[in-house]
């Protein structure tokens, strides 16, 4: 089977059974490709209210996508207008964001060239120089993942996981618990033990973040203070992924942002970033989050104008199949950036 024309369908007023946000177990269900489509009978018998084709491979059917046979396919629709403020991070649906970017096509761990390998590869390679390291490393706008800190948590005492999203903080906690349902970040562990080459069982790594995942906290990156009151100590080691262009309206709010999260990094700490190159909106279930579209330059001025010192710059340009429409990301840019020690 090839690419399926999907319709990403506005929820309300969805009947309580077909509320499908919660899990691929009903993703699995549409896209069984019943031909009469009795499989996910209400997308059947009405129109989306906001149709949008978006072609998709069918291993990442993102949860909230119905494939919807009946229907001519409509006109593609301009992108929303950019809101400022996070009014799409209400629908923010957790699961749904994982299986559109943590699930094969973009983790497929069989190509070095896939876009998470590079990602994981990117942290594996900056952390194993062993400069990066001490008390705490604080990750701002984790979301519902951990991808990021597999490497960094053999060089940290304490990781500090934030998110704004109290969905996103428990579903790091079912994680942390080892819930039953909670997503299965194990093909990843087993990665970066493989990439890291020292020849850790995957599971001693998965023990070691567990505990040292100790703190998740609730965080906003317009705040002059993020996390509502200083850390203290601050923060050794800063990390970020696809968090601060993914909340900022334009890329001056993108700079404030990162004077925001820096003053959480103490003089002399490192910052690690990875984020979306030219991208103006994401999906995650319902919500449609519009992005601010950076470019490389943009992201190089803003850690200037931020007083940090650039280490290390690298970007990667999204190969065509991994285009899949849950986003209409270009790149992704990683960057090793540090705080000067004062004085
Ligand atoms: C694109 S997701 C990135 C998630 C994860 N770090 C990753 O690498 O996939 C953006 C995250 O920013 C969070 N967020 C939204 N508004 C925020 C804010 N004002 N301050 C900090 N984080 C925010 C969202 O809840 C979401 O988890």
């Amino acid at each position: 089977m090839g690419a399926d024309l999907l319709y990403n369908c506005a929820p309300p007023p969805l009947p309580a059974h077909a509320r499908v946000l919660d899990g691929p177990g009903v993703s699995a269900q549409i896209s069984c490709s019943l031909p009469d489509g009795s499989c996910c009978p209400w997308a059947t018998a009405r129109p989306c209210v906001h149709p949008l084709p978006i072609p998709i491979h069918p291993h990442s059917l993102p949860v909230g996508l119905h494939r919807l046979h009946p229907f001519p396919r409509p006109a593609p629709q301009a992108a929303p207008p950019h809101v400022p403020g996070c009014w799409g991070y209400a629908r923010f649906d957790p699961h749904a964001y994982l299986q559109n970017n943590y699930v094969p096509p973009r983790a497929d761990f069989s190509s070095e060239e896939c876009v998470v390998p590079w990602k994981l590869r990117c942290l594996a390679e900056t952390f194993a120089s062993g400069e990066i390291c001490g008390r705490t490393l604080i990750d701002v706008g984790s979301g519902p993942t951990i991808y990021q800190l597999l490497s960094a948590c053999e060089h940290f005492e304490e990781i500090v996981a934030t998110d704004f999203l109290e969905v996103n903080r428990e579903e790091l906690r079912r994680w942390v618990r080892g819930e039953p349902g909670a997503f299965d970040w194990s093909p990843f562990i087993q990665h970066v033990c493989k990439i890291e080459g020292r020849g850790e069982p995957w599971q001693e790594k998965e023990q070691r973040l567990r505990g040292r995942l100790r703190r998740i906290l609730p965080i906003d990156v317009h705040r002059a203070d993020p996390l509502g009151a200083p850390l203290h100590p601050p923060a050794d080691a800063l990390l970020s992924t696809f968090c601060l262009e993914a909340v900022s309206p334009d890329r001056a709010a993108f700079g404030r942002a990162l004077v925001n999260v820096g003053s959480m990094l103490r003089p002399g700490g490192h910052a690690l970033l990875l984020g979306a190159l030219g991208e103006s909106f994401y999906l995650a279930g319902a919500a449609r989050l519009p992005v601010v579209p950076l470019d490389e330059d943009d992201v190089r001025g803003a850690l200037s104008d931020a007083g940090f010192t650039l280490r290390d710059f690298r970007s990667y340009a999204m190969p065509p199949a991994l285009r899949t429409g849950v986003d209409d990301v270009d790149g992704v840019f990683f960057v090793h950036a540090q705080k000067p020690l004062e004085g």
